[in-house]
């Protein structure tokens, strides 16, 4: 090449990175990956300049990063939890599912989902070992927003155990404790047995922890069981349905509460003859679940298997 009469420019000033990266990259050919990744320079040179890093600071925030891949592995994701607590996947969630044609509302997805979970009959409790807490009874149905009943409609279940730990965490709980698939009845029921779940801490022994501590923020989610709803012809429902106080939804660390997702989890103190074997007290909760029409699809997991 000839650089002789015009040579390109090299940059000299703070003001020149951003059109030179962004000329750099101008040749694209896929028009939504150009979109992004331009307005990601732009937005990120932006904060670059208005917070003014140092260089230990540029180092330790790398570090950070470089920690929450090292922490990422099979049976834990501590990216999915960074992106949590940030709020980032609550706005993404909403941005996608506004709930806007009566569709039960949906909620992020969370790192513990394992895909893998075995398929139960209706009525199979997914307490697989020893497992504190109240016995649970949840029950309900799929349904179209035209209220039709959906069959063969996969609700794909996760929980934490009461002590605040899912089973890939956990050395003492069974492979797939508090999992399972379960497929809607013609008349669109489902229905399964479990345990309470309790209001649980994120992980916080990684970089998400450091973080959580130097904001001051509590790690808490409010208790709740995990559901993904899938039916052909229906866009995939990805909820959480919450059991707690109106505080503890309030702080949930990931902002993933919303009220619509509130169940109904009922106390029995007196035997019922609906559940006879039952210890006391135990709950029942009923939710329907409302899918509307749509592309059927599934979240990659964040996880795919069980510490041993
Ligand atoms: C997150 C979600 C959960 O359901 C949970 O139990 C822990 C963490 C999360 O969104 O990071
Ligand atoms: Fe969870």
């Amino acid at each position: 090449m000839d650089y002789v009469s015009t040579p390109p420019k090299l940059i000299t000033k703070e003001a020149d990175v951003t059109p030179t990266v962004l000329a750099a990259m101008a040749d694209t050919d896929n028009p939504r990956l150009k979109e992004i990744m331009t307005v990601l320079v732009e937005h990120l040179h932006q904060f670059i300049l208005k917070t003014r890093p140092t260089e230990e600071e540029f180092e330790y925030a790398l570090r950070w990063i470089v920690e929450i891949g090292q922490r990422t592995n099979e049976f834990h994701n501590e990216v999915v939890l960074a992106a949590d607590v940030l709020g980032a996947s609550t706005l993404i969630d909403l941005i996608n599912n506004d709930g806007m044609q009566g569709e039960t509302m949906s909620a992020l997805l969370g790192p513990f989902y394992r895909g893998d979970a075995p398929v139960c009959a209706n009525g199979d409790c997914i307490a697989r070992s020893q497992t504190p807490g109240a016995t649970l009874f949840f029950s309900g149905r799929v349904i179209g927003t035209d209220g039709a009943p959906i069959a063969g409609a996969m609700l794909d279940v996760w929980q934490a155990s009461p002590v605040g730990l899912y089973e890939n965490q956990d050395e003492t709980q069974e492979d797939c404790n508090l999992r399972g698939k379960f497929i809607s009845e013609a008349d669109g029921r489902y229905h399964f047995r479990s345990v309470k779940p309790a209001g649980y801490p994120v992980p916080t022994d990684g970089p998400v922890g450091v973080l959580l501590r130097a904001q001051n923020r509590e790690p808490m989610r409010p208790a709740h069981v995990h559901f993904i709803v899938s039916a052909p012809g229906h866009k995939t429902l990805i909820t959480q349905i919450f059991s707690d106080t109106p505080e503890a939804l309030a702080a949930d660390v990931v902002f993933g509460a919303k009220q619509q997702i509130v169940g109904n989890f009922v106390m029995h103190t007196a035997p019922h003859p609906d559940y006879p074997d039952a210890s006391l007290p135990f709950y029942t909760c009923e939710y329907d679940f409302k899918l509307v029409r749509g592309k059927s699809t599934l979240p990659v997991p964040p996880i795919s298997g069980k510490k041993s």
